[in-house]
This record gives C-alpha cells, sequence and structure tokens, in this order.
C-alpha cells in the first residue's frame, strides 16, 4: 500500500460495472485515512462516487471536500477545454464564447482522441506540484478498458502528430508522465466473471503491446468469501431441502466459479501483483462499506 500511495497518480480501469468507481473511492479514502492530501477524479459528468460518499448533490465540476483530505472532482471535456482556452487567451470572455461556439464540437468531433486529451490533460495538472493546493495524490476512476487505454494514448498521438508548438510540449510532458511507473501506476478492477477477466487480460496486453506498459495491481473484487470445506458441503447437499440448505449450494456454486475465474485471471497475469476484495452484501455502497472496502485493502 506505501508503495502504491507514493505515486502521483492512481489510474483505476476495467471493464463496466467491476466496481472501479467502488476501489478508486476506497483507495481515496485509504490514502486520506494516512494523511495524503487526496482528490479522486471521475470523467465525464459520473457522479458514482461523490454520491455515495457526499451528501449533498451540488455539481461535482467543482472541486469538493468529501472527508478530511479528500476532494472530489468531476471532468467534463467541454469545461476542461474552457479552463485550456481560460489559461491561454488574454479575453476571458473571447474564451467563453470560443468554447461556446462550434469551434470546440467541430474540433473534437473531428480529431479523435481530443476529448480524451482535454480529461487527461487536466488530471495531470492536478498532479503537478505547485498548484494553488497541490495533492499528494490524485485518483482517477477511468473511464472502462477502451476509453481508459484511449486516454493514456491520447498524449502520444498528439505529440507525435502535432510535432512541435504547445501541443506537441505538453503531449509529450503528460505521455512521460503516464510512463513513469514511479509516478503513474496503473490498476486493472475485475471481477471474478468470464468477461470481466477476458476483459481484464486483453487490457493487459494491450497495455503492454500499444503503449509499453505494465499494470501495478489487479483488484479482483466482489469476491465472496466462502468458508465451508469439502466436507461441509457434502453435508448440505445431503441436508434436508431447506431455504438455508438452497442459499449455502448456491453459495457453493458461486464461489466455485469465482475460483476457476480467479485461476484464470491469475494465470494469465503472472507477475502482476493481485488482491482481492469481498463481496459486500446490503442493498446499496455507503460510506461505511466503503471505509470497509479501504481497510480490507490496505490489509
Ligand atoms: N465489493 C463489492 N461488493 C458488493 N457490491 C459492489 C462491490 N463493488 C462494487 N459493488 C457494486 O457494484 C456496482 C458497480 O460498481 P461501480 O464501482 O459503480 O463499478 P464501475 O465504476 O466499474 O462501473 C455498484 O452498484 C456497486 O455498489
Ligand atoms: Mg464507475
Amino acid at each position: 500500500m506505501d508503495d502504491l500511495l507514493a505515486h502521483s497518480l492512481l489510474v483505476v480501469t476495467g471493464k463496466g460495472g467491476v466496481g472501479k468507481s467502488t476501489v478508486a473511492a476506497a483507495l481515496g479514502l485509504a490514502a486520506s485515512r494516512r494523511g495524503l492530501r487526496t482528490i479522486v477524479v471521475e470523467v465525464a459528468a459520473r457522479e458514482d462516487i461523490s454520491r455515495a460518499l457526499a451528501a449533498d448533490t451540488a455539481s461535482a465540476f467543482d472541486r469538493r471536500s468529501v472527508a478530511r483530505g479528500l476532494h472530489h472532482i468531476s471532468i467534463e471535456p467541454q469545461r476542461a477545454m474552457e479552463d485550456y482556452l481560460r489559461e491561454r487567451l488574454p479575453v476571458r470572455a473571447l474564451a467563453g464564447w470560443l468554447s461556446r461556439s462550434r469551434i470546440f464540437s467541430t474540433l473534437t468531433a473531428a480529431t479523435p482522441g481530443m476529448r480524451e486529451l482535454l480529461t487527461i490533460g487536466k488530471v495531470w495538472e492536478l498532479c503537478q506540484p505547485g498548484g494553488a493546493e497541490p495533492y499528494d495524490l490524485v485518483v482517477l476512476d477511468a473511464p472502462s478498458t477502451g476509453h481508459g487505454l484511449a486516454m493514456l494514448q491520447a498524449p502520444r498521438t498528439f505529440a507525435s502528430v502535432a510535432r512541435v508548438g504547445p501541443v506537441a510540449r505538453q503531449g509529450r510532458a503528460i505521455a512521460s508522465f503516464l510512463g513513469d511507473p514511479r509516478r503513474t501506476a496503473i490498476l486493472a478492477v475485475s471481477s471474478a466473471e468470464e468477461m470481466a477477466v477476458s476483459e481484464t487480460l486483453q487490457l493487459r496486453s494491450r497495455l503492454r503491446e500499444e503503449l509499453g506498459l505494465e499494470l501495478s495491481l489487479i483488484v479482483a473484487n466482489a469476491i465472496v468469501r466462502y468458508r465451508f470445506t469439502g466436507d461441509d458441503e457434502r453435508k448440505l447437499r445431503a441436508a434436508p431441502r431447506s431455504p438455508a440448505q438452497h442459499g449455502g449450494l448456491f453459495m457453493a456454486n458461486w464461489a466455485r466459479h469465482q475460483r476457476a475465474q480467479l485461476a484464470r485471471l491469475r494465470r494469465g497475469t503472472a507477475g502482476v501483483a493481485l488482491v482481492t476484495l469481498p463481496f459486500v452484501f446490503g442493498s446499496a455502497l455507503d460510506r461505511a462499506s466503503l471505509q470497509q472496502l479501504s481497510r480490507e485493502l490496505e490489509r
């Protein structure tokens, strides 16, 4: 955990619905408990984390505090573009007009990777020391696998296309930051389900082949902790039918399926550290269960 939290940026990606936002929030809580000034960043107007962590429902596009030492922000490309222009154009009104005008939509629509570049550029800015309120750690709740990879790829693409000038310079700076394993760690969240495991294996090989990067950690999330032995299970099968017996057998099958998928995940990602997080029973994940998961992560 110390090694992980020593990075400037943790990028959390994986298949949709596997628990990326949950793990990002748990990491944020663990970091802030250790006294690190931390910000959890969501992209494209998602507010999953702020909903779980904060009671109020005010706009998440402005940075806000959700716990002691823990901030949250949601980044949206349109806003990132406005900020970018505002910082570079002498006339504020002009920046606003430019970003509202069709130039923005035309540019982003016509330029593949532009939205990703603007978003990751904003994340990179948050990682820079010497800002007004510098952070020790930025946790990025990244989009799911394909879009997550596109986001990591965008700065390189722009740097090589632009070659010279400010876009190329910034693209190179961001790309080298993302490519430096001492500053940026990439985490894959996976559930122990067939599709999620396949996507995690794909994510790892694409990261290696297309970006020359390696995963720092795999978090296998929502694993059922099942402590029945083979003997217990045989007794359960022989027991008279009842809802409890039915529930027990259901859990046994679920756990067996998960064990098989976890083994597949481990085999396919040899060399990468893997931790498991328990399935938390209950209706919705609230702050208490996020705290519980963050302590599990630390353990
Ligand atoms: N360990 C867990 N145990 C139980 N439910 C979980 C766990 N992790 C995530 N969930 C639930 O699964 C759903 C998807 O999680 P979320 O973090 O939003 O995934 P993602 O960000 O990858 O789409 C949410 O309803 C969340 O509360
Ligand atoms: Mg999410």
